[in-house]
């Protein structure tokens, strides 16, 4: 069988396969001398090359980039963009450390702004441990690719997070597809993961989850799904079948990539919201959880807390971060979730019912300003939510 991978970034989409032996990728473009030498590379290179490239490559195209003041840049690294997922580093950093960072961030800038969110392709075939692959670009122009999934033809359909769902027949993309939700597409939020039911070529339906603004026009907004059916450019039967509670007013941690199991049971994740002390330990929520619903969006009778008062019932799994990952492992039917962790606490779990994976209380990771949030990596509980009071070891699987 081809082993087909994918991989986004915010301009393509490269699609990825099995290939024979070949030289690794070369890395791209080093900086400039005059900023690799600066004072603050070092800091640079601890506390922000993990989200903003070690080249600064995955900052986007921004009016402060051509600000000669540093106002700005010093303001966004010493009060961090709470909405938008950039710590606050006032308690990590001098002020004059800070000022040096500003004035790192703006020198290692390409004049050529194009440059900073390119991705390599000049030297395709890459090796990891496993493979060695080829990249090859087949649609381009896209922002924020999302979600992806095949058509029985071969088609492509492709959510962009700023909320257009393109389908991709024939080496094309057609019109935007009609008929999406209303979706609130800010900082981490918009249309996010597509996916197709089991039975598709029977049934026809395309499940959709995307960041669901509230109705009350707050600005609050959380994860939801709707499952509907395409009929040419046009979705039809439109069903929302989960809406994550409570709504909150941050744009993060919206977590949300489907699957289904081999029983056709749903599964999917929900983030913190940014919220880590108020929701993954609770269960009177839906965030920082793994959930598990029928194909219409009801409860399985076997959901591990429909019995539990308060739970909400579609909690498959708690404790979670931004579980941006869902996957069935297709030789055992488990569900793996990859978690986007605190700094250095990324987690690839093998989803359990009714498991606590312990997010805030245990985590191998720190907070991205630096600072401690938890010391311990694992806890024993008496997990009093099972009836026979079973001690439970929490831990990062
Ligand atoms: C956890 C990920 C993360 C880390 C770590 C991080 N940032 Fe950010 N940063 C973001 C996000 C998300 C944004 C908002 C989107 C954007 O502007 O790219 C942002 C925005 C910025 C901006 C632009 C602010 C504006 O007004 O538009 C600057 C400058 C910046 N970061 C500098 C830094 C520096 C310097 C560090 C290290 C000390 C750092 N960041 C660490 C995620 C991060």
């Amino acid at each position: 069988m081809k082993t087909w991978i994918i991989f986004s970034c915010s301009t393509f989409i490269y699609i990825i396969f099995g290939l024979s032996p070949c030289s690794p990728p070369k890395e791209t473009a080093e900086l400039p001398d005059v900023v690799s030498q600066h004072p603050a590379a070092a800091n640079y290179a601890l506390y922000c090359a993990g989200c903003h490239g070690r080249n600064l490559e995955k900052f986007a195209d921004k009016a402060w980039m051509s600000d000669n003041s540093k106002d700005a840049i010093i303001k966004s690294i010493k009060f961090g963009l709470s909405v938008d997922g950039m710590p606050a580093f006032e308690k990590t950093f001098s002020d004059e450390e800070i000022k040096s960072l500003a004035d790192f961030v703006q020198k290692g800038i390409p004049k050529d702004k194009s440059q900073l969110k390119k991705p390599d392709t000049k030297n395709p075939i890459v090796s990891s441990e496993e493979f060695k692959f080829v990249v090859d670009t087949v649609v381009s122009g896209l922002k924020v690719p999302w979600g992806l999934v095949f058509l029985p033809g071969g088609d492509m359909l492709i959510s962009e997070r700023a909320g257009t769902l393109n389908r991709y027949s024939n080496g094309k993309l057609s019109a935007p597809i009609e008929g999406l939700p209303a979706i609130l597409a800010r900082g981490q939020g918009g249309l996010l993961d597509l996916c197709l039911h089991p039975k598709y070529a029977e049934n026809g339906w395309i499940y959709i989850s995307y960041s669901s603004p509230a109705k009350d026009g707050s600005g609050d907004s959380n994860t939801a799904i709707m499952r509907a059916r395409l009929k040419g450019n046009q979705l039809t039967d439109q069903q929302t079948i989960f809406e994550a509670l409570p709504m909150v007013s941050t744009q993060h941690h919206y977590g949300s990539k489907m699957a289904f199991d081999r029983e056709g049971y749903l599964y999917f994740g929900v983030g913190d919201r940014g919220e880590h002390f108020e929701f993954p330990q609770e269960l009177n929520n839906h965030n920082g959880k793994i959930h598990r619903i029928k194909d219409d969006g009801s409860i399985p009778e076997d959901n591990p807390f429909v019995k539990t008062k308060g739970a909400m019932p579609s909690i498959f799994s708690y404790g979670h971060r931004n579980p941006q990952g869902t996957a069935m492992h297709p030789e055992t039917g488990e569900i793996w979730e990859s978690e986007h962790g605190p700094k250095g606490g990324d987690e690839l779990n093998l989803i359990k019912p009714g498991l606590n994976y312990g997010w805030p209380v245990i985590s191998y990771g720190i907070n991205y300003n630096g600072t401690v949030l938890t010391k311990l990596t694992e806890k024993k509980v008496w997990n009093n939510l099972f009836s026979i009071g079973n001690l439970l070891l929490l831990h990062v699987e």
